[in-house]
This record gives structure tokens, sequence and C-alpha cells, in this order.
């Protein structure tokens, strides 16, 4: 369903591209982890597939396709119809992306509006319930809240309850749990899991934690200086890689009783 073909991007013709010869296929349902150091070009990697490059970044060679389609064509307006739909993200810090004056409820509303039919009390009814889906209970005060009266965690869930809203055919992760204690990040991941398996959902994660790869990925992909370090299914990587990077990374796991904590 999605195949990125050798992309490099770049934010600034004169200095050494962010990602280099980058490809990767992904099946229907496939989860595939991204992992590997501060700078590798994980999250330029997900925001080049979302058309989402900040600043002066483009993706100036190789191609992105999306169900057959290259996604590097899209205009503004295309995007606009795919976007939390059928492609969506989970940011770093869902936070940021918020509008700090108008409420939760405000913004979710018009978000489920602007790509559904729904009236304003429905709208407002499955968004509490998203809510609820993503551990936090009192959806209703969250949706009569300000992003400033809620904590880190907190709309951190809200941003993964929009981008998991609509089902999306893919869906890409950028380190969407680390701000969580381990039980909430426990329960997302499940639910992460559990979209692929009722929907099919395609999704790229980001993470630094390699038992998060583990437990979730079918398909880990070891970024080093902008280009792939390794790359294979989850148990070639975690039990047979050649690949020296890939060894130092998991020789960085604590381990128990000769094992691997992964
Ligand atoms: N907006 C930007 N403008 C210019 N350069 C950028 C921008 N964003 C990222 N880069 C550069 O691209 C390279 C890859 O960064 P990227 O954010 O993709 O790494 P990352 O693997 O996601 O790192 P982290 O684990 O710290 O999030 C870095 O050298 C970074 O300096
Ligand atoms: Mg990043």
């Amino acid at each position: 369903m999605l195949k990125i073909r050798n992309i490099t991007v770049q934010y600034n013709k004169k200095d050494k591209p962010a990602v280099e010869d980058f490809s990767l296929n992904i099946k229907q349902g496939e989860i595939c982890c991204l992992v590997g150091e501060s700078g590798s070009g994980k999250t330029s990697v997900v925001r080049a597939v979302q058309g989402n490059l900040p600043g002066q970044g483009c993706v100036s060679q190789g191609d992105i396709l999306f169900e057959g389609q290259s996604l590097l064509n899209y205009t503004e307006n295309e995007w606009r119809k795919i976007r939390g739909t059928e492609i969506s993200m989970i940011f770093q810090d869902s936070g940021a992306m918020m509008n700090p004056i108008r409420t939760i409820g405000s913004q979710f509303v018009e978000y489920i509006r602007a790509h559904g039919v729904y009236t304003k009390r429905q709208a407002w009814v499955k968004g509490v319930q998203m809510l609820k889906s993503v551990r936090l209970p009192d959806g209703e005060q969250i949706m009569n809240s300000y992003p400033f009266q809620l904590s880190g965690g907190m709309k951190q869930r809200v941003g993964i309850a929009f981008a998991m809203f609509f089902q999306p055919k893919l869906l890409l992760a950028d380190e969407p749990t680390s701000a969580l204690d381990v039980t909430t990040q426990a329960q997302i991941v499940r639910q992460m899991m559990k979209l692929r398996e009722d929907y099919g959902t395609s999704i790229i994660m980001i993470t630094h934690n390699l038992a998060l790869a583990a437990y979730m990925c079918d398909h880990i992909v070891v970024m080093k200086d902008g280009k792939i370090a390794d790359s294979g299914d989850r148990n070639h990587i975690l039990h047979n890689s050649q690949a020296e990077y890939t060894k130092e990374l998991l020789s960085a796991v604590p381990s128990l009783g000769g094992g691997y904590y992964v």
C-alpha cells in the first residue's frame, strides 16, 4: 500500500541531505518501526510521507507511492481530503498542534465534521467515546477544557484520539507514547494494534524503545546518518542481524539471565 522509493530529503540545497536513498514497502496491516539515534532522519521520513516537511524541506529525489499514486504530486486540496482520514499522524508533541485559545471539544467537533457527515451533537458524543478509549475517562470534561488545562500526557492522548478517529489506512506515529506513563503507553500500543486487527491499518512507528519495537512490529528499519543501516523482519533484526550498528543498539538494551529484555 505504501512504497517509498529511494527518496532523498533535503532542507537546504547546500547541506548534506537529511535522508538519502531511503526505500521501504509496507503492505496493508503491516507495522513497521523506525529506530536509530537522534538526528538520523526518522522524523524526516514520516513527514515526507505525510507531505508535511517543515521549512524548505523537500523530497528532491525518488518517489512515494500510496496505493499506486505518487503522493509527491498531490495538491494541497488533495492532501486535505486524505490527511486525517486515509493517512494520519500522531506527533511527538501533540499539544503543539492544538489551538491554545479554543477548547478541545470545539476543535475535535470541527475536525470530525470536516471529514465526516455528523451533526454537532453526534460529533461531540463520538469525540467523548474516542477520548474514553485512549484512557481519558472524563471525556466531557476534557472536551470542555483548553489545551493549557491539560497535562502533557493528556494532550498527547487527545492527539492520539484525533489521529485514530477515522481508522486511517496508514497511521504515522512519531514517538507517540514517549511522554506517557508505562500503563497508558501499554494501553495506547494495544489500541494501535487493535486498529490494525480491526481495520487493517498499516503503521509506521518511530521509537527509541527497542522493546516496544520488538513487541509491536513486523518489520524494523534501523537508521543512521540519514541512511538505512539495517532492515528486516523483527526476528531477523533482533536475533540474527550481522549489522554492526544494530548489534551496538541491541547491546545497549539491558539483559537478564542472558536474554535481552526485548
Ligand atoms: N526543519 C528543519 N530544518 C533544517 N534541518 C532539519 C529540520 N528538521 C530536521 N532537520 C535535519 O535533518 C536531520 C534529520 O533530522 P530528523 O528530525 O529527521 O531526525 P530524527 O531521527 O527524527 O531525530 P530525533 O530522534 O532526535 O527525533 C538532522 O540533521 C536535522 O538537523
Ligand atoms: Mg524525530
